[in-house]
């Protein structure tokens, strides 16, 4: 008999657990995990995500050493990579004759999920980060998200991208993160068509529907044809390094993309969603208690105020003492009840006045305070109380600034499942026709 399909994942920087959340929701269970603060000796994150997880294969230290080390030995096999990391700057080293493989700057995490795919082979990956990544850096548009690109291309791995923004799908809170997906090329082949892919039945597709009005006759010319990808990258990452981007003002990478064997195609995508939209009123008037403390006492209202308001002033560079002109537009103050969040930083907790925390007009009272941490926590689709540990206040705030919204991963790990689930019946029909053809 078959041995039972497994739909195991291992979670890089883990931070509180956001993909186990929603990956459990969607059928998945994580096997190992990895999570490791390298700017503070406690480790918070990490202790509440054994707190709900347990210890059980929970790695808490640099991910770097883990994957190069002995400990990389404790790594179960998995079907599926997931991680949200930070976004750096990924260029490649110049190769030295004799090494091998490429080489990053150290410290640099995508290195480290680079080696984890070159050692363990997961057949599908799962990787998040801010949408800047598809534009970084300033003087070559779009290099480091090239690199990447060319990585999994060398590593055998096709892809799909997708930007989205949790409120287009009827999140309480507008967070905008990239989403890439790769799928390993050997495990079940692939007969992925770039546009039907983007628009209709690749994995984001599927999770995230886009509207695809005008796109038939694009459907129906590449069902006869190929299409000619829009752009082409070296299959050397070193090379892409050197040269991908020079002279761009703008990145050529739009919000949705495909890459197999390093060619891309890539398209402005448009949401549609037609279910319920969540609103920061709707998690804030679940709240039952507010501590003292949020409230901003009316001395301190002006503070707010300014900071939220349009500014055109002069100022004083505080290292060089040149007087230069500041200015900025005004922001909602406070912030309104019947539209979603905005995107909660991880400066979002503490008393002192910012323009990016939230205020908010207490429903029940109408006096003005900040959101509490399961106010938080609700935003990002985590269970109110998550990270309520043994950390500040302020540490939770920054859990939720750092983590991801929950329901997004959810629905594009159902649709991974799916995708796992196809190609499970069709490696499992292919070995029935080689069987038959054997005998
Ligand atoms: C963007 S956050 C991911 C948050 C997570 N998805 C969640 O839902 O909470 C990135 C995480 O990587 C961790 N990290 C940073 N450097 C690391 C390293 N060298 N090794 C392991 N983890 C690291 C950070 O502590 C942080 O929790």
């Amino acid at each position: 008999m078959a041995p039972a399909p497994q739909f195991r994942v291992a979670e890089l920087f883990a931070g509180v657990g956001g993909f186990r959340l929603g990956l459990k929701k969607a059928g998945w269970t994580v096997v190992w995990s990895n999570q490791w603060e390298p700017s503070t000796k406690a480790q918070h994150a990490s202790d509440c995500y054994v707190e709900h997880f347990g210890e059980d294969r929970h790695v808490c230290d640099d991910i770097a050493k883990v994957v190069q080390g002995p400990q990389s030995e404790s790594i179960l096999d998995h079907e599926l990579l997931v991680g949200g990391f930070p976004c750096q700057d990924y260029s490649v080293a110049k190769p030295l004759a004799q090494a091998a493989g490429i080489q990053g700057k150290k410290g640099v995490l995508w290195w480290s999920i680079y080696d984890m795919l070159a050692l363990k082979r997961p057949p599908f990956v799962l990787l998040e980060n801010v949408d800047r990544l598809l534009k970084s850096p300033a003087t070559q548009r779009g290099r480091d998200f090239a690199i990447i690109l060319s990585c999994l291309a060398q590593l055998g791995y096709v892809a799909e991208w997708r930007v989205v923004n949790a409120a287009d799908y009827g999140f309480p809170q507008r967070r905008r993160r990239v989403f890439l997906y790769a799928h390993r090329l050997d495990h079940c082949g692939y007969q992925w068509k770039p546009m039907t892919r983007l628009y209709v039945d690749g994995v984001m597709a599927k999770a995230l529907p886009v509207s695809k009005a005008g796109i038939k006759s694009v459907l129906e010319a590449e069902a006869a044809l190929p299409q000619e990808p829009d752009i082409e990258l070296d299959a050397n990452p070193y090379v892409v390094s050197e040269t991908f981007g020079i002279g761009l003002k703008t990145s050529p990478f739009a919000n949705a993309g495909v890459m197999i064997e390093g060619r891309v195609w890539t398209r402005v995508v448009t949401p549609i969603y037609r279910g319920k939209k969540q609103t920061l009123g709707d998690v804030v008037g679940r709240t039952e208690h507010v501590p003292e403390s949020y409230f901003v006492s009316g001395d301190r209202v002006d503070t707010w105020a300014y900071q939220k308001g349009p500014k055109s002033e002069p100022r004083i560079d505080k290292k060089t003492g040149h007087e230069y002109f500041y200015s900025e537009g005004g922001m909602a103050f406070p912030d309104p009840l019947d539209r979603p969040a905005r995107t909660i930083l991880t400066g979002e907790g503490g008393t002192s006045a910012s323009r990016f925390k939230h205020i908010i007009a207490d429903p029940k009272t109408g006096r003005l305070r900040r959101l509490i941490p399961e106010e938080l926590e609700e935003l990002n689709g985590f269970p109110r109380g998550w990270t309520d540990t043994g950390m500040s206040d302020g540490r939770r705030a920054f859990m939720m600034g750092n983590a991801l919204v929950v329901g997004v991963v959810e629905r594009i790990g159902r649709a991974i499942k799916k995708e796992a689930e196809a190609c499970l019946l069709q490696k499992a029909t292919d070995n029935a026709r080689e069987a038959a053809t054997d005998t």
